[in-house]
């Protein structure tokens, strides 16, 4: 089974990856546990999917599931969800050193990580990521957090899981657009530094989006690989490393706001038209030539995810967009950094973005 160990200072994990794993969980998961109980953290849609199969793994070893289920959705990020989580773990009498157990997408994950991160002071959790999203991305880095109604994951906390079990078989039951979504985090290790995994992206991406077993599981394990070595560098997003992660997420994250984090623009979908707007305004800056930007809206686009502001339809001009991620958590020393692009693979945190150039070039970009 491949294992890519997070070598992050002081808490140091393995990402196991292996088809079947689900159905393995209770095995896998049984040396975290101080007793033959288990706490998991789930979603409705999820449980419907995973609930019997991973509650047959547990008892196969001897251990009693006890289940919080939560409604699907990033409503579930808030905080009444999270005060629920926290009575529920403190009624269970967790232990500190009893691994809460996440089993779902990003918004478990996140939710699960930070009620483990306060609970007690700091309890161990598991991630189980059942999206491609979760799978690629939030599972792995400790990042967790709620939304409140200042705005997205502004509140929470670095809290490394102790494990992360990642089976793409579990994708199998994956609403197709889910795993398009998803795949924009994919994409995303490419552009950052890896000209060579774009390429493979751009010649394979059809059969990670086709649930091709080997192309997933080949998929999953460069990316938690290319987010491992990120994180170890810079798990606090401290020197700037951490921040290439974020490529696509500032503009994302103003369409996300723009569309009310509604169906009508998922994250990964934001990410993706995100990335693409990245590599248009470093075009427009003179950093980036006008082929690699249209390579990769091409794939973009031939991913099936959103490639074109126009197409977004929104009636709102530039300067909102910019106010959107004037909210944002990236603000830094009362300036926004923007990751821009000099080519595929070549990524940069750049610090001198005037945000009227780019409200004009959004005003561009919104009429097409
Ligand atoms: P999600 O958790 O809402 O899952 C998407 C949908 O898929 C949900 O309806 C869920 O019920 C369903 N689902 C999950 N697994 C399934 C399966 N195997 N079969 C059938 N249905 C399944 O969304 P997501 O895209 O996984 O995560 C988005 C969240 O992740 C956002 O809140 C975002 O802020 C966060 N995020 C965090 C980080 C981080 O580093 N912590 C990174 C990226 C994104
Ligand atoms: N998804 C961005 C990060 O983990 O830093």
């Amino acid at each position: 089974m491949p294992v890519i160990p997070v070598e992050i200072a002081g808490a140091p994990y393995d990402v196991r990856i292996e088809p079947g794993l689900l159905h393995r969980a209770g095995a896998q998961c049984r040396p975290f546990l101080q007793k033959p109980a288990a706490l998991i953290v789930t979603d409705g849609r999820v449980a419907d999917c995973w609930r019997e199969k991973v509650e047959a793994s547990f008892a196969a070893e001897g251990i009693e599931t006890r289940w919080h289920v939560l409604p699907p959705g990033e409503s579930s990020k808030s905080w009444g969800e999270l005060e629920k989580l926290v009575d529920w773990l403190l009624a269970q009498e967790v232990e500190r050193k009893d691994a809460i157990i996440a089993l779902g997408g990003g918004v478990i994950g996140d939710l699960t990580g930070f009620a483990a991160s306060i609970v007690k002071r700091g309890c161990r959790f598991i991630q189980i990521p059942t999206t491609l999203l979760a799978q690629v991305d939030s599972s792995v880095g400790g990042k967790t957090a709620i939304n409140t109604a200042a705005g997205k994951n502004l509140v929470g906390a670095f809290h490394q899981p102790s494990l992360v079990l990642i089976d793409p078989e579990g994708l199998d039951t994956l609403p197709p657009r889910e795993l398009r979504a998803g795949y924009a985090e994919v994409i995303k290790y490419g552009l950052i530094d890896d000209p060579a995994f774009f390429e493979w992206c751009e010649a394979n991406g059809g059969k990670v989006l086709r649930n091709d077993p080997a192309a997933c599981e080949y998929a999953i394990a460069t990316s938690v690989a290319a987010k491992a070595r990120i994180v170890a560098e810079d798990e606090k997003e401290t020197t700037g490393r951490r921040a290439l992660l974020n490529l696509g997420h500032t503009f994302g994250h103003a369409l996300e706001a723009e569309t009310g984090f509604s169906d009508r623009l998922i994250h990964g979908e934001g990410v993706a038209l995100g990335m693409v707007l990245a590599a248009r305004y470093s075009v427009h800056r003179g950093l980036m030539n006008g082929q690699d930007a249209e390579r990769i809206a091409a794939h973009v686009a031939a991913s099936g995810l959103p490639a074109s502001l126009r197409a977004l339809d929104l009636q709102c001009d530039g300067a909102r967009l910019v106010d959107h991620m004037l909210h944002d958590k990236k603000m830094d020393a009362g300036t926004l950094p923007f990751l821009l692009m000099r080519g595929i693979g070549q990524t940069f945190v750049a610090r001198d973005v005037n945000l009227d150039d780019v409200s004009t070039f959004l005003d561009e970009q919104l009429k097409g």
